[in-house]
């Protein structure tokens, strides 16, 4: 087999993002938990390029952070996304292959069409023909479907606008030649930006032209506004969902369910309706979370049973075949084996031991206004309902503590 040529991926992520409307960096705000960046990121790796180089602005150390390990490079001003593209081509100023150049709000692009755009000789652009393009820079072909321009929204004269074919943002070049053609790029323009989408007129001036080559898409095209992050969510919950229900997890109504981009979901787990999952969820098999249960940075064991209407909080243990009723909070405890607690009960900073039983309305108070404290609730312990226990205390095996009790001392097993 032909040993592919090495490439290097730009991805430019400078923008304000002016039209989110928020302090946040655009590429940082998150879908099913992870920033828009390393969804982009992430898809991108599995090209295998030989360096990725993120284009940042000043003073957004946490997008650097989300680019972690690979590079990146400032852009002083934000002129434009042609603009944007010079700082990352000096970091690569020695490399001679194929560079591919992507948009950061682009989270969910297709990695065959790239591929196909790195496999085309010569320069090309991805296109599509989205439900709206409101915003695109329209596409202009000859017949044999080169790129005569792209047209942003902004410059079009009416009857451009109506131009179905549109620009997806992505381009493919030879390094050296970029980097010339980058050069003579004019802001002269509406909106007196450098436009990366015009580099393929300067390329056709030197007599090189840019293969146009089609995307398929049914969805909104990038991410400008906090209805189209909201859109990029809607699609990945389906793709989580639909991954989760081919391992063999239950949903009565998948609509209703909500995923991290993490979560890990064994066969046999039935999720009810309206259970939220936040990060760092891992689930193993024959567990049931009944319906509106919120789950965060927990793992649960086999044959455990969650909710309804139970909330687990991150750090916390749910051993097998635990019982966690309704209108339970569990936070950074660990319930053992067949432990229970099935009505009404606050369980902060506990160990609860196996086939431990917690009454209803009991709390364990572990905050005393300044610190919080871990008790530790031994094996077999019955705790009678509305009983509170303030840590720090030590509960041993076998205990029972009557109904209404209030424990501030440990109590021997
Ligand atoms: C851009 C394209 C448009 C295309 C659309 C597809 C240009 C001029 N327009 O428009 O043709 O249809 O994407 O989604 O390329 N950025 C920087 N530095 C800058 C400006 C932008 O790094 O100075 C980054 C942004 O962070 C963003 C990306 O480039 O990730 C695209 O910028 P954005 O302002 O969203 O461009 P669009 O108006 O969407
Ligand atoms: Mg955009």
């Amino acid at each position: 087999m032909k040993k592919a040529s090495p490439f290097a991926v730009i991805i430019l992520a400078a923008g304000k993002g002016s039209r989110m409307k928020s302090a946040k960096p655009k590429v940082m705000h998150e879908i099913a938990g992870l920033p828009i960046l390393n969804w982009l990121i992430s898809r991108v790796e599995g090209l295998n390029p030989e360096k990725i180089i993120v284009v940042t602005a000043p003073n957004m150390n946490d997008v650097i952070e989300a680019a972690a390990p690979h590079t990146c490079v400032i852009q002083k001003e934000q002129l434009g996304t042609g603009d944007a593209v010079k700082p990352a081509m000096a970091a690569l100023k020695d490399f001679s292959g194929k560079v591919l150049v992507l948009l950061g709000d682009e989270p969910f692009v297709d990695i065959d069409i790239l591929q196909n755009m790195l496999d085309t000789d010569g320069p090309s652009v991805m296109a599509i023909e989205p439900p709206s393009n409101k915003g695109l820079g329209r596409v202009i072909t000859d017949k044999d479907f080169n790129l005569v321009e792209i047209v942003e929204q902004k410059d079009c004269d009416e009857e451009q606008k109506k131009i179905t074919l549109s620009n997806a943002g992505n381009f493919c070049f030879e390094a050296k030649k970029l980097t010339e053609w980058l050069d003579a790029l004019s802001n002269n323009n509406a909106q007196g930006e450098y436009y990366l989408t015009d580099v393929p007129k300067i390329a056709q001036a030197n007599g090189v032209k840019t293969k146009v080559i089609k995307a398929k898409t049914s969805m909104i095209w990038g991410i400008n506004t906090k209805s189209e992050l909201a859109d990029h969510e809607i699609f990945a919950q389906m793709m989580l969902r639909e991954r989760a229900m081919s391992n063999g997890v239950t949903m009565i109504d998948p609509d209703s369910v909500t995923l991290s981009f993490d979560t890990q979901l064994d066969e046999d787990v039935t999720l009810e309706p309206n259970v939220f999952i936040g990060k760092g969820v891992i689930i193993a098999k024959n567990v049931t979370i009944h319906a509106f249960s919120y789950i965060e940075g927990t793992e649960i064991e086999e044959g455990a049973e969650i909710g309804p209407f139970a909330r687990i909080r991150p750090k916390s243990h749910i051993g097998k075949k635990a019982s966690i009723g309704n209108f339970i909070e569990v936070n950074r405890s660990i319930i053992e084996e067949g432990a229970k607690a099935k009505h009404v009960s606050y369980l902060g900073d506990t160990i609860l031991g196996a086939k431990s039983n917690v009454g209803a309305g009991t709390v364990i108070a572990n905050y005393d206004g300044f610190f919080k404290h871990q008790s530790q609730i031994g094996n077999n312990v019955f705790i009678g309902s509305n009983s509170t226990i303030i840590s720090p205390v030590i509960i041993g095996d076998n205990a029972i503590i009557a109904a209404g009790s209030n424990v501030n001392k440990d109590i021997p097993g």
